[in-house]
């Protein structure tokens, strides 16, 4: 009981001494201030929020909107991109008709495309990095961040847009709207400001598609979109097609970037079994690959928790020991990253083992909100990985496979992995 000695050893008063241990535990030992939640107090009442740490009991959050609803982030990320989003709202309000759009316009079928689209992308990014760089280069900047934004280009249908535009607009607006508990408000301001440039962008580049090719254009997810037809009474104008595209956007960017550096690190600090991907990598079956990228990222999701706004009192885990009364107006943090971790309902949660049941890995998010991009997103961030496994020589550097920097961000910024310029120049001397 470590955390909760010296926590409950601070008077109840002194809020900030409270909030500075909860931040710190949080930053140091996240895993460790889990395990001891989940064993002492499940639903820890905290003055930044209810942290809701078992697995049925997240569960049990996200499965009711009605009563936990996204107000917490809802308004700064309507800020952030100037109208009403799917995951700006809940249920009937908004959120119903446009779950309903992004499940058609972000289609499973697009599933296999998208992977070979990511795998030409990841390698001409690569391509490009090794030969930049005789000895390192930074897997976020030199890699990952470009190939994720130009599969936003491919697929999303962003043409012509920078790519150092998708990604540090996104970078501001996530920040702004996801990982500001402050509200701090020049970081508010820069995201507020980043989604207008990247609504400008967008806005220029729908009417040029509009005035190229009425009625029909390119093979992409902007293209389908304008291409749809629904009754005028879904108001599905130009305008509401720009603010889903730029949320698409804003929920994919980072999330890609990071979770490619994330499931890197994870891999690569466990050596034997990176050696066991790096087979299944080259084997050229995607579920046996792609199971360990999806299981390392329950060790480091890009979602750890997500806040919901409790709107009405609720028993939470009625009927059991650990039954507890949620009043209304309470934040509660419902922590995936503690849920992956509940030692009662997942076998030897700490071990790394690829093919864990589905409902034990909560990385794309779980029930009303979960990831509407997810057919999506379980072959690019996969698919991202495996390009980097299949070149023996670019790997985290030895001795630095924790090395992610996030120079003051909340996001990694920086990991060094060798090149392999000197390997591959050296391999095609001998050959
Ligand atoms: C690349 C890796 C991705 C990860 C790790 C990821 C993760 C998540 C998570 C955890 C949530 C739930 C958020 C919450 O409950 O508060 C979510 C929701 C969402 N994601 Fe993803 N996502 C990814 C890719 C994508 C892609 C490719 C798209 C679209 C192109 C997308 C669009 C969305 C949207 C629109 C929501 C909100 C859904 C709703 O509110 O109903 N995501 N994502």
């Amino acid at each position: 009981m470590e955390f909760l000695a010296a926590y409950d050893a601070v008077p109840e008063d002194d809020v900030p001494q409270r909030v500075a241990l909860l931040r710190q535990a949080m930053v140091t030992g996240r895993a460790a201030l889990f395990a001891e939640l989940r064993a002492h107090r499940p639903a820890f009442a905290t003055p930044v929020g209810v942290f809701v740490t078992r697995h049925p009991d997240v569960l049990e959050v996200l499965s009711a909107p009605e009563t936990f609803t996204v107000g917490v982030f809802g308004p700064a990320l309507e800020d952030v991109l100037g109208a009403p989003f799917v995951l700006s709202r809940d249920g009937a309000d908004v959120h119903w008709q446009e779950r309903g759009f992004g499940q058609l316009m972000l289609a499973a079928e697009d599933a296999p495309r998208v992977r070979k689209l990511t795998a030409r992308i990841a390698d001409e990014v690569l391509d490009e990095a090794i030969a930049g760089s005789p000895d390192t280069f930074d897997l976020i900047q030199d890699y990952a961040r470009l190939a994720a934004a130009r599969v936003a280009d491919a697929y999303l249908g962003f043409t012509g847009i920078a790519e150092e535009t998708l990604h540090s607009c996104t970078r501001r607006m996530q920040w702004a709207f996801a990982v500001n508990p402050d509200r701090d408000p020049e970081i508010h301001a820069a995201g507020v400001a980043a989604g207008r440039e990247l609504r400008e962008h967008v806005a220029g580049l729908i009417a040029r598609r509009r005035t190229a090719n009425p009625g029909d254009g390119p093979d992409d997810v902007l293209g389908r979109m304008l291409r749809t037809r629904l009754p005028g009474e879904y108001g599905f104008d130009d305008e509401r097609i720009g603010t889903n595209l730029v949320g698409y956007l804003t929920a994919y960017q980072q999330n890609a970037t990071q979770c490619t550096a994330a499931a890197l690190k994870e891999l690569a600090v466990r050596p034997g079994v990176l050696a066991e991907a790096e087979r299944a990598a080259g084997e050229g079956d995607p579920a046996r690959f792609d199971a360990y990228v999806w299981e390392a990222l329950r060790f480091h999701p890009f979602v750890p928790i997500t806040p919901r706004l409790c709107v009405r009192d609720h028993v939470l885990a009625a009927g059991t020991p650990r039954q507890t009364v949620i009043p209304a107006r309470s934040v509660v943090l419902a922590c995936f990253a503690s849920a992956m971790f509940d030692e009662e309902v997942l076998d030897a949660p700490a071990e790394f083992r690829p093919g864990r049941p589905p409902a034990h890995n909560l990385v794309l998010g779980y029930g009303a909100h979960d990831c509407v991009g997810r057919y999506a997103a379980r072959v690019i961030v996969p698919e991202l990985v495996r390009r980097v496994l299949l070149r023996p020589g670019v790997r985290p550097l030895p001795g630095a496979e924790r090395g992610l920097d996030y120079a003051g961000t909340p996001f990694p910024q920086h990991y060094a992995v060798r090149s392999g310029r000197t390997a591959v120049a050296t391999a095609a001397a001998t050959a």
